[in-house]
C-alpha cells in the first residue's frame, strides 16, 4: 500500500445494529495526505464503517462497537474525547447535499461562530472566503453569498457543504458517495477539489463508482457482507487484486 504516516486507523472493529453484526473484525491504517476509496455492493457496511469513525452512530439506538478507532494513534472513544471536538477534526460530507435554509454565507460561518474558530466580523468574512475558495465555489457565488443555499445548483450545494466542513478546519473529511447526485461535470469539480484538498487533509471516501476510485484514490479498501476482503494500493486492487471477489467486483461480473 502506499504508506505514509497513520493518521487514523481502526483495530479490529466489530459493529452491531442490535443482534445484527454489520462490520466483522475491520483493521484498516488511512495514511496522512492520501485519499482511501471504500468500494463494495450495496449493504456491505461502507457506510456504517464511516459512520463510525466520527462516532455519528453514536445516535442509532441499539447499536455497539466492539474494538479500537485511533485518531493521532489516541482513542476516538476514551472517555475524555469530546465527541463535538472530535467531529470537527473528523467532518463528513453526506451523499445528497444538505445545506441549511440559511444564505450561503450563513451556512459556512454558523458553525465556526459556535465553536469560536472565528468572531469578529472581518475574521468572518475571511473565513467564509477562503472555504469557498478551496471548494472551488468563490468564482462562481462570491457575489451572492447573502442569497439562500437552496438557489444554489446541485453540485454547488455539494460544494457549498465542502465549504462547510472546511471551515472548520477539519484534519480527516469523510464522503459518502458525495458525487452520486452530481452529473458528470459537477463531479468532475468534485474529484478535482478531493485532489487538491489531500494536501492538507486525509480522505475517505465511499463510491460506487469504480472509475472515481480509480481516479481519486490512493489506496482502495474492497468490503462485503461486513467484512473487508482487500485494501491495496488503488493500482493493484483494480488491475491485479489478490481476491477473486474483488477482481468479479471491480469488473462488474458479481453476484
Ligand atoms: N440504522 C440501522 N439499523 C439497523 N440496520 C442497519 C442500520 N443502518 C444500516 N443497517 C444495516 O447494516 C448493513 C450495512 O448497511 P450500510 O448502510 O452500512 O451499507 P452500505 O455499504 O453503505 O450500502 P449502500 O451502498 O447501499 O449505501 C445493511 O444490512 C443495513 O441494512
Ligand atoms: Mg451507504
Amino acid at each position: 500500500m502506499n504508506q505514509q504516516s497513520v493518521k487514523m486507523e481502526s483495530r479490529n472493529l466489530n459493529f452491531y445494529y442490535n443482534a445484527f453484526q454489520a462490520l466483522k473484525d475491520i483493521s484498516i491504517p488511512f495514511y496522512s495526505n492520501q485519499v482511501t476509496a471504500l468500494i463494495g455492493p450495496s449493504g456491505c457496511g461502507k457506510s456504517t464503517y464511516i459512520r463510525c469513525l466520527n462516532r455519528m452512530n453514536d445516535l442509532v439506538v441499539g447499536s455497539r462497537a466492539e474494538g479500537e478507532i485511533l485518531l493521532d494513534n489516541l482513542s476516538i472513544y476514551a472517555h475524555e474525547v469530546d465527541v463535538v471536538e472530535l467531529r470537527r477534526r473528523v467532518g463528513m460530507v453526506f451523499q445528497k447535499p444538505n445545506p441549511f435554509p440559511k444564505s450561503i454565507y450563513e451556512n459556512v460561518a454558523y458553525a465556526p461562530r459556535i465553536h469560536g474558530i472565528a468572531n469578529k466580523g472581518s475574521e468572518m468574512d475571511d473565513l467564509v472566503e477562503e472555504s469557498l475558495r478551496k471548494s472551488g465555489l468563490w468564482d462562481e457565488v462570491g457575489d451572492r453569498i447573502e442569497l439562500p443555499a437552496t438557489s444554489l445548483s446541485g453540485g454547488q450545494q455539494q460544494r457549498l457543504c465542502i465549504a462547510r466542513a472546511l471551515a472548520m478546519e477539519p484534519e480527516v473529511i469523510l464522503m459518502d458517495e458525495p458525487a452520486s447526485s452530481l452529473d458528470p461535470i459537477a463531479t468532475q469539480k468534485i474529484e478535482e477539489l478531493i485532489f487538491e484538498l489531500k494536501e492538507k487533509v486525509t480522505i475517505i471516501i465511499v463510491t460506487h463508482n469504480m472509475q472515481q476510485a480509480a481516479r481519486v484514490s490512493d489506496n482502495t479498501a474492497f468490503f462485503y457482507m461486513g467484512e473487508l476482503i482487500e485494501i491495496a494500493d488503488t493500482e493493484t486492487i483494480f488491475t491485479r487484486p489478490n481476491e477473486k471477489q474483488t477482481e468479479e467486483y471491480i469488473t462488474g461480473r458479481f453476484g
